[in-house]
């Protein structure tokens, strides 16, 4: 029993979340570099010819967001914060900026040309961005003011809504297996489309808000404060 106490779970989770979610990552890397001219670029109707701003906007997204995917996770390591605060500042304020600049381009990308799946799949991503966003600078002013308990809360809710877009995915690769793809389309104005609009965020953002207000606050969060950076 106490052996199984000492294993680290937490960090073993964290190892096994990296690892499921680096193929989506390296995936929206690679497509936003070739997006920004480097490498043969796949057929798709993201990039298009005498577009710049639209195409710099997806691209950058797509860079930051697949960095930001395999980045997040390794922030919540309580061993990695504890062992090495350097590491923790210097990555987090990294992760807030690149946050911040990946909801807005994807928002401008939006607000130029739109989404494939028209006014509901705007909406859904607008809000994802705009919250993106929001979780960033919070978690962010937090730190700055030594208000641990807060900036822990906007970090996790950050968390989630970065690997919101590897879920989306998992989503649609889960529900194609099991229903071969019903309510579904490649317009991606099926139910089941207009659903993953708001989907692949608000649910386990809920949750998180439920796990937040039962779980106890970790002690050391009230008592010691990581220095400031
Ligand atoms: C955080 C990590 C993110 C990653 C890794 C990511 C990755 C990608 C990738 C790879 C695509 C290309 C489509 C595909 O191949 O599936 C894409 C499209 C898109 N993303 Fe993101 N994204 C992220 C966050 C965001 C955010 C925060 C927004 C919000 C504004 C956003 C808005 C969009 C939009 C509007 C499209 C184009 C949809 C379409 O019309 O097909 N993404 N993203």
């Amino acid at each position: 029993m106490t052996a199984l106490r000492r294993v680290p779970w937490r960090g073993i989770a964290l190892g096994a979340l990296i690892l499921l979610a680096a193929p989506f990552a390296f995936y929206a890397f690679r497509f936003g570099l070739e997006g920004a001219g480097f490498g043969a670029l796949r057929e798709t109707y993201l990039i298009q010819p005498a577009a710049p701003f639209g195409n710099g906007a997806i691209s950058l997204h797509m860079i930051l967001g697949g960095a930001l995917t395999v980045l997040v996770p390794l922030q919540l390591s309580p061993g990695l914060r504890r062992r090495f605060p350097h590491w923790h500042r210097g990555a987090g304020r990294l992760l807030v900026a690149g946050a911040l600049l990946t909801g807005a381009a994807g928002c401008a990308f939006i607000l130029m040309r739109g989404t494939i799946g028209g006014m509901w799949m705007d909406a859904g991503f607008l809000l994802y961005g705009a919250l993106m966003m929001l979780a960033a600078a919070q978690a962010w002013r937090f730190a700055r003011a030594g208000r641990f308990v807060p900036h822990r809360a906007w970090a996790l809710r950050l968390f989630v809504l970065v690997l919101g877009s590897w879920l989306y995915r998992v989503h649609y690769g889960l529900w194609y297996l099991a229903t071969d793809g019903l309510a579904s389309n490649p317009e991606f104005t099926g139910t089941f489309d207009s659903v993953q609009n708001f989907a692949f965020y608000l649910p386990y953002l809920v949750l998180l808000e439920i796990w937040l207000r039962t779980r106890p606050v970790p002690p050391e969060l009230r008592t010691t404060a990581c220095e400031k950076g």
